[in-house]
């Protein structure tokens, strides 16, 4: 059975619903501080907080759990600047009491979400595994410490883990029954979809004097479920006894902040609200992934590769759910 930790928020939400498709038992761990019950849909859910050893212990002693995926973070990289403290102890302690709890069950396998901030200012493109890491936020930074301590813990414990680097998830359920929905929400997506039905007053452009085309940030958006896939991939690897391994996911092209915006507008039909403000520190030009790792271990390509179908399927679920999963 998977430990889905985490799995009430956006990204795990959607890989739990691959796991029912694909027939996979699984049961999530989440405190649902960011997280949406209603987004379980039918999947079973402990109610604990990985910062409370006694509920990691509880969850492992209940069910037979041999595989963990851990979603679980606070992912606000702006925010863990204002407050390192909180962001370390939830992203790195937190994982830290998970990895002993699973040592103290004898699980041996882990798959990570880890991010593309670890690798900070990139010094070229794509960015592959190699790439130097020099994280430029707290939240960079835990993602990197974990990737760290789980070296140790697999000298130390035979824990193999698989860490997945995510560029910007992005997209729904094609089915529409899964969306993204975070407070505040500061991805691009979803923030122009908001100013678009008018929820917020406009889209904020943070940055339009970088070096690309149209002086906005370039970023590489990869649809949910193909997050979904690389993960049930990761699992099959570790199964089948592969080594501990660490993936860069993203679809290898980049949008621009204008070109995703403009892509917005033409798939719900009107013009979105912009405004125009100062660049965000540590936000670089460009971060664009190269995924040639995955495809050559994993056999994993992306199903949804495409801007337009990645916004087609979150439009489809914010204008069924306009306030989100409360709503
Ligand atoms: N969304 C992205 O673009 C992106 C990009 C790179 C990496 N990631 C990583 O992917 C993971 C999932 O991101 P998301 O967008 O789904 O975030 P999310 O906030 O939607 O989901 C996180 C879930 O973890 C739960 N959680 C947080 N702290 C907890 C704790 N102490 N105990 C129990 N549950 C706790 C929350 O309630 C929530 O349900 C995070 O680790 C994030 O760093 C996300």
């Amino acid at each position: 059975m998977i430990l889905v930790v985490g799995g009430a928020g956006y990204i795990g939400s959607h890989m739990c619903k691959l796991l029912r498709e694909a027939g996979e038992p699984h049961v999530v761990f989440d405190n649902l501080e960011q997280g949406h019950a209603e987004a379980l849909l039918g999947s079973p859910l402990f109610e604990g907080d990985l910062r409370t050893p006694e509920d990691l212990e509880r969850v492992f002693r209940e069910h037979s759990i041999d595989t963990v995926m851990h979603f679980a973070a606070y992912i606000a990289v702006g925010e863990s600047v204002a407050a390192p403290g909180r962001y370390y102890r939830n992203n790195v302690f937190g994982v830290l009491n998970l990895l002993e709890a699973m040592v103290h069950a004898g699980v041996k396998r882990l798959i990570f979400s880890s991010t593309a901030a670890i690798f900070g200012n990139p010094q070229y493109l794509p960015i592959d595994e190699e790439h130097p890491k020099a994280p430029t936020s707290p939240y960079g930074d835990s993602k990197w410490a974990v990737e760290r301590m789980l070296a140790a813990f697999e000298t130390a414990h035979g824990l193999r883990s698989v860490c997945l680097r995510y560029f910007n998830a992005a997209g729904a359920d094609p089915d529409g029954l899964l969306g993204e929905d975070h407070h505040p929400e500061t991805h691009l997506i979803p923030a122009v979809l908001l100013a678009a039905l008018g929820k917020a007053p406009a889209v904020r452009i943070f940055g339009t004097d970088y070096d690309t085309p149209d002086g906005t940030c370039i970023r590489d958006y990869i649809h949910i479920m193909d997050l979904a896939q690389a993960h049930l991939a990761a699992v099959r690897w570790l199964r089948e006894g592969g080594p501990s391994e660490c993936f860069n996911l993203g679809n290898g092209t980049g949008y621009s902040v204008r070109e995703v915006i403009r892509t917005v507008e033409r798939v719900v039909g009107r013009p979105v609200p912009q405004e125009e403000a100062p660049r965000r520190s540590g936000d670089p030009a460009r971060l664009i992934a190269s995924s040639a790792k995955a495809e050559r271990l994993l056999g994993w390509r992306p199903r949804y590769p495409d801007l337009e179908t990645i916004v087609a399927h979150a439009w489809n679920w914010r204008r069924a759910h306009p306030n989100g999963y409360s709503g």
